[in-house]
């Protein structure tokens, strides 16, 4: 069973309150999506595996240690996910990034898929898909259907904003994905928008409206 991690560390929970005030313009929303992303990619890499390494500093040779070699991934959803991307690539420079163009039709809700370019070898790699908000979990689990069909083994789920209908699609899909959430949200309202959320996050990072 996939499992749920909150990420409560202060900052987040602090930008993520003027991520969602409607009085946050477009310049500083996408400036504090790409922070949040940045301390969510430092949470969700917690795990990485460490080799032994040594380094002479200007005083002595010393032991220390260096990531593995463990390769990784991140594919964001389009168009949201967008606003993500330089958070985790500042943090994590080798990871190769991928795109996956899925947009929710507004009558029936499905995901669309437009788009898809994926690194070649996404089944040695851990990927990290991104996507600011899980609504209903449509897109994100298409997003992850298909990631696996290309061979992809290892997923993890990032989401700023999360309700407890796309929790439970991508447990029922996708019951080996962990998922990470700045906030687990009350609802969605008859729109399949989060409740309170913080909108349509494509339009307030690209000012379309
Ligand atoms: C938004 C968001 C997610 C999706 C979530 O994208 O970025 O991808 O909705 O909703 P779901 O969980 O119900 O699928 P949208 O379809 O609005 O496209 P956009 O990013 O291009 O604006
Ligand atoms: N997509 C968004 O951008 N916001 C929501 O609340 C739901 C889907």
């Amino acid at each position: 069973m996939a499992k749920v991690f909150i990420m409560d560390h202060p900052l987040i929970q602090h930008k993520l309150t003027f991520i969602r005030s409607k009085s946050t313009g477009a310049k500083e929303f996408r400036e504090l999506v790409e922070e949040v992303a940045m301390l969510m990619a430092y949470e969700v890499t917690r795990d990485l595996p460490l080799a032994e390494a040594e380094v002479e500093t200007p005083i002595a040779v010393t032991k220390t240690k260096v990531l593995a070699g463990k390769k990784l991934g991140v594919v964001a959803i389009l168009r949201a996910g967008l606003g993500m991307i330089n958070g985790f690539v500042k943090l994590i420079p080798a990871a190769k990034v991928g795109h996956v163009g899925l947009y929710r039709d507004p009558e029936t809700l499905e995901p669309v898929e437009y788009y898809c370019k994926l690194p070649q070898d996404v089944a040695e790699r851990e990927m990290i898909v991104i996507d600011p908000m899980l609504a209903t979990g449509g897109s994100a689990s298409a997003a992850l259907t298909l990631l696996k069909k290309k061979g992809a083994r290892n997923l993890k789920l990032v989401v700023l904003i999360a309700a407890p209908e796309g929790v439970a699609r991508v447990e029922k899909d996708h019951p080996d994905v962990n998922i990470f959430t700045a906030a687990l949200d009350p609802r969605l309202n008859e729109h399949a928008y989060i409740v309170p959320g913080l909108g349509d996050a494509g339009d307030r990072l690209f000012g379309t409206k």
